[in-house]
């Protein structure tokens, strides 16, 4: 049905799609030849719903597929990263000198006692000890767990408590907009409540006149560890489930979810989608802004861009610090050909015109990203023009947490299909995307409806970490044999994807995914809070910004003072992420009969847009007594 329409792609690309849907298993398992396996898979996949376990029987191993297995060829001398700091400090690592580093910090953790399956902590700002301990770890077989170095001591606690972890690697001080941020006291703040916790290794960056804090017998400075470690350590043969790493995500509990991710299967998905909607040529030079504690920087930072042999820049700095020329004066000066980041900063650098760009020269770029929140028409067309100079087709790609790397994006290594701005266009090859109703079934194109993805692919999260039961509820309850993903979207007449955000009670905060419960749980872990909900409102750069509403216990009285303790308290609970722009004290909160918080009102409130048509309000709520709820909350803010 699909592929005789007008702008579905066509030729090569549209044969590889249908050959791909036809015979997934085939099609993947002539993927997965494009990684280095020790030993080859017996079964391309084993499939019980909804657990998945792709090329059973295989052995790998990250490590030796992003360096090892390039040590034989011209790219053993080629720059794996260029690295720059806001500073202008750099660094340079080949290959090589990547290869020789992360094997001696393999083989020091070793000596420290880190063995096959040891989950392993990072609290690491963007230095280069971040790819090598990721590396590091892989080659040992122990799954990394990293922690964005954004996050607070609190949010730092939890997510080791729920690993059990036994090491933490992390920095004395993490930088940003020109100041040193204390890491290293951060992370003690946070292994004080953590028991399981036996070694801290510190990375030195900071300024070498500021020492700090280190346990006898528990911390050790990386660069010492590294001493002991030998030149060589044999990488170890991990099964192709073997967990690569356990990411955190937020979802619509209060409980972030592990994200689980395997080694072989996501290392086959990295390789082959990074070539499909990257193509980047062997000389490219590639920069993803992202940072590595989030998904777009576990996969299109370390491991796509080493696995296919490219060489990436890694800055370590804010996109407006010290000016807002910074980013387009690091892509002349580096030469930059790929360039992958989020509508967010686009938003931002709108702001400013183009005069700071058009002083730098951007002519080396040839291909443009975007990733992380749907891509506003008018931001696609300004970063076309001002940015790509009307020459750069722009990958708007789709993907999670969850789906390892990108399943909806345009793919220029297959063939370019005709770009519409603000759509993420066609399912990558093997993916098989679904738009449907709250039955499940398959929508009329041009609706709205919930996107879900209709087998599994080889980057798909194996689980939950220890939490089995919530990834089935979650992903694969509602709809049989169905993904679902969480997100809205729509099929237009010819076909194209239009991802329209997020279906549940998680926000896209300057694309940080942020769920509404864990915001709540941090008021309410206030004593001063009896009740809270929050709600997203559009924000004109962020995409979206967080509105609280509070009740206040008996006994507290609003004021600017309990106002700012709630934002400070939520600052170190979670993180600045998750600071609300607004913060709204009531005297209750509208809800339904069966208790559920109408955030629909609440929206409306906190935008002033009223609370138009209620008529398709899911739930069984009366349209009257949420007219009468709205007015009443309305009445009861214009007080104050
Ligand atoms: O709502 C979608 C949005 O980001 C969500 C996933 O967030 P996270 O797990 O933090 O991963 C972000 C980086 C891959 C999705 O459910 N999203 C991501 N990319 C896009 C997008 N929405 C629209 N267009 C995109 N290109």
């Amino acid at each position: 049905m699909e592929e005789g329409k007008k702008f579905y792609p066509t030729g090569a690309y549209a044969d590889l799609r249908k050959k791909a849907l036809e015979d997934p298993e085939g099609f993947w398992a002539n993927e997965a030849r494009n990684i280095p396996w020790f030993r080859q898979w017996d079964r391309t996949l084993n499939w019980e719903e909804p657990f998945a376990k792709w090329f059973e029987g295989g052995l790998t191993n990250a490590s030796y597929a992003c360096l090892d297995a390039h040590l034989d060829s011209h790219t053993r001398n080629k720059v794996a990263y260029y690295w720059e700091d806001e500073f202008g400090n750099t660094r340079t690592l080949s290959y090589l000198q990547l290869w020789a580093e992360v094997n001696r910090l393999a083989s020091a953790l070793r000596m420290a006692g880190v063995k096959k399956g040891d989950i392993v902590m990072i609290y690491l700002p963007m230095i280069p000890e971040l790819p090598v301990s990721m590396l590091a770890l892989a080659r040992l077989g122990a799954p990394h767990s990293i922690v964005f170095s954004g996050f607070s001591s609190q949010a730092l606690a939890d997510r080791i408590t729920d690993t059990g972890a036994k090491m933490l690697i992390t920095a004395d001080f993490g930088l940003r907009r020109g100041k040193y941020i204390p890491l290293k006291v951060i992370a003690d703040q946070a292994v004080r409540t953590c028991p399981t916790i036996r070694n801290v290794v510190v990375v030195r960056r900071g300024p070498a006149e500021q020492e700090v804090d280190m346990e006898e017998g528990r911390d050790v400075y990386y660069h010492d560890l590294l001493k002991n470690g030998d030149a060589f350590i044999e990488p170890e043969k991990v099964e192709s489930a073997h967990p690569l790493y356990i990411l955190y995500t937020s979802g619509t509990t209060g409980k972030p979810k592990g994200i689980v991710h395997s080694t072989g299967g996501y290392m086959v998905f990295c390789k082959s989608t990074f070539k499909w909607v990257f193509d980047p040529r062997p000389e490219w030079i590639y920069w993803c802004t992202a940072d590595i504690g989030w998904v777009t920087g576990h996969t299109y930072i370390v491991y796509a861009p080493l696995v296919s042999g490219t060489t990436s820049f890694m800055f370590e700095g804010s996109p407006d610090y010290p000016s807002i020329e910074r980013w387009w004066e690091l892509i002349e000066r580096y030469g930059i050909n790929i360039f992958y980041t989020s509508p967010t900063a686009l938003r931002m650098f709108m702001r400013f015109g183009e005069d700071p760009i058009r002083k730098h020269d951007l002519r080396s770029l040839r291909l443009l990203g975007s990733v992380g929140e749907p891509i506003n028409p008018e931001v696609w067309e300004w970063y076309f023009k001002a940015i790509g100079g009307e020459r750069c087709p722009i990958v708007d790609t789709w993907w999670q947490t969850e789906t390892g790397g990108v399943l909806i994006s345009p793919a220029p290594g297959c063939g370019l299909v005709p770009l519409k701005p603000g759509s993420a266009t066609f399912p990558l090859p093997g993916i098989d995307v679904g738009i449907v109703d709250d039955q499940g079934k398959p929508v009329q194109d041009g609706t709205r409806g919930l996107l879900v993805i209709r087998r599994p692919w080889p980057g798909m999260l194996m689980t939950l970490h220890q939490d089995p039961k919530r990834y089935t509820e979650v992903y694969w309850s509602r709809f049989k044999g169905m993904y679902l993903a969480g997100d809205y979207a729509i099929r237009d007449g010819e076909g194209y994807l239009w991802l329209l955000g997020r279906a549940d009670e998680t926000l896209k905060v300057a694309g940080h995914r942020l769920g509404t419960a864990e915001i709540e749980s941090a008021a309410v872990s206030m004593h001063f809070v009896a009740e809270a909900a929050v709600v997203g409102v559009p924000d004109q750069v962020k995409g979206e910004e967080i509105v609280l509403f509070a009740i206040l216990r008996q006994g507290n009285n609003p004021s600017p003072e309990l106002r700012k303790k709630l934002s400070d308290g939520i600052r170190t609970l979670i993180g600045p992420i998750a600071v609300p722009k607004e913060i709204h004290f009531v005297g209750k909160l509208p809800k339904t009969r069966s208790g559920k918080i109408m955030r629909r009102i609440l929206k409306a409130l906190a935008t002033g847009t009223g609370i138009g048509d209620v008529s398709t309000l899911e739930d069984a709520t009366s349209v009257e007594e949420i007219k009468r709820t709205y007015e009443e909350m309305k009445a009861m803010m214009a007080q104050k």
